[in-house]
């Protein structure tokens, strides 16, 4: 099937790719001629397991092509994926629809025979229904180009087996036609035995913004826990391991520590509260403010417990960083919490000091101020703290007596409640974790 995958940000040049994979004709469209000219080469504009190898075969095999022009992929495609972001909006808690808005007017204009537009992105609940008015407003075959949602549940990181093997496919869909379209599309996941889950418009946008509040929440509960935890003395660590065996609640996304960031979770439960205020169900939607202050709160906690080791002050101390990206395997540092409080600490009196496996350059690009290793131990040479703020396997396989040796003290704080402590204390390190005992 001939296949436009309009945006090629984290979402859209995975989805490209993978559907390129599958054996599908496939053009990416992109505003930014860089990221365009990098992917038409074979090179990935960010880092993503996987899909190197993947743009490689594509590649080769000649079935995925680039383009900037809007004209060129309605003239080429069957199916069009809308991948475009929804940031979130400046001086509100609202989505900026503004690039999906761009796509879908500039697409719709040039649709000149039936069509199948598909909204990837996640939107508020409404924006599906509202944007298929326009594409039959604007394109000269009128509703032959139809509109239907089929959110994406990737994850940074994974994002290419996420999308070879989903979880599962919703489809918001207003005809058959378009279920059927989609079908063929995910031929081979649906071969696989992938579950797919044909809905309205509404509900396929609500599938989206649910799931990541579900995650969202699931986190900030065991955060909540964890605070309650510091003031008692329990474990978080062995309560989320004994809770989470009970296979009604399950052992996944409940790992207590510096909190969810990134381009997704934080900005997509605003929208979501945001947009049920917008229609008069703020009261339903009113844990999620709380979900978002427990997770904020964690940021603040890391810093304060840092400071509390180094009795009282940063001033004048040398701080190290380990890690900068919002999670491992990813190179994104949108909304970061381990740059959050590495940048917090800085502007306290410190000299931070950041390590990363993958994000250096893009950290180094939003927080010119801090300094920057290429090696944990370099980042770590005569740091009186060392704080573990994004859980890189890497990190979870230092030698915790060589690097002690490197350091001016060996205090560790383990934000992410991933470092075997017992092992680090041996080795002659103070070490801290979010939520646990002190010693
Ligand atoms: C999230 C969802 O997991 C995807 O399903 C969704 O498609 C995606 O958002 C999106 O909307 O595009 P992602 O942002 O890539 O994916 O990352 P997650 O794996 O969800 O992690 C989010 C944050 O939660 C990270 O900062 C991570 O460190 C944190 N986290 C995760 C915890 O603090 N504790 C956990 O137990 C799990």
């Amino acid at each position: 099937m001939r296949i436009t995958v309009i945006g090629t940000g984290y979402l859209g040049a995975v989805h490209a790719a993978c559907m390129a994979d599958i054996g599908h004709e496939v053009l990416g469209v992109d505003v930014d001629e860089a990221k365009i000219a990098a992917l038409a080469e074979g090179r990935p504009p960010f880092f993503e397991p996987g899909l190197p190898d993947l743009l490689a075969r594509t590649h080769e095999r000649g079935n995925l092509r680039f383009t900037t022009s809007l004209a060129e992929a309605a003239e080429f495609g069957e199916v069009h994926f809308v991948c475009v972001g929804t940031p979130q909006l400046k001086g509100s808690h609202a989505a900026d629809m503004k690039h999906v808005d761009a796509v879908i007017d500039g697409l719709a204009r040039h649709l000149h025979r039936p069509c199948l537009v598909v909204g990837k992105s996640t939107v508020p609940v409404g924006t599906a229904a509202r944007l298929a008015r326009r594409i039959a407003e604007l394109s000269p075959v009128g509703a032959a180009a139809e509109l239907a949602w089929n959110p994406e549940f990737l994850r940074e990181g994974t994002a290419v087996l996420d999308t070879l093997e989903p979880d599962r496919l919703v489809v918001g869909a207003q005809s058959e036609r378009a279920a059927q379209l989609l079908r063929e599309v995910y031929a081979p996941m649906l071969a696989a035995g992938t579950p797919y889950l044909v809905t309205d418009l509404a509900t396929a946008e609500l599938v989206k913004v649910s799931a990541n509040s579900f995650l969202a929440t699931k986190i900030s509960f065991i955060n909540a826990i964890s605070e309650v935890c510091e003031a008692t003395g329990a474990d978080i660590v062995e309560l989320a391991q004994a809770i989470g065996l009970d296979s009604r609640i399950g052992s996944k996304f409940l790992t207590a520590g510096l909190g969810f960031g990134g381009g997704c979770l934080p900005k997509d439960i605003r929208a979501f509260y945001a947009r049920g205020e917008e229609l008069g169900l703020g009261r339903s939607l009113a844990f999620l403010r709380e979900v978002d202050e427990i997770n904020m709160r964690r940021r603040q906690r890391t810093i304060d417990v840092a400071r509390e080791m180094l009795d009282g002050s940063f001033l004048g101390r040398r701080v190290a960083v380990l890690g900068a990206a919002f999670k491992p395997d990813s190179d994104d540092i949108r909304d970061s919490p381990a740059l959050n409080v590495a940048a917090a600490i800085h502007l306290q009196g410190a000299h931070v000091c950041v390590h990363d496996e993958e994000a250096i350059d893009n950290a180094r690009s939003a927080y010119p101020a801090l300094d920057y290793a290429l090696e944990p131990a370099k980042a770590c040479e005569g740091a009186d703290i060392v704080l573990h703020l994004t859980e890189w396997k890497q990190y979870r396989e230092l030698d915790p007596a060589a690097l002690a040796a490197v350091t001016n003290v060996p205090r560790v704080l383990d934000a992410r409640n991933a470092l075997d402590l017992a092992q680090w204390r041996a080795a002659g390190w103070t070490a801290r974790a979010l939520g646990r005992p002190a010693a």
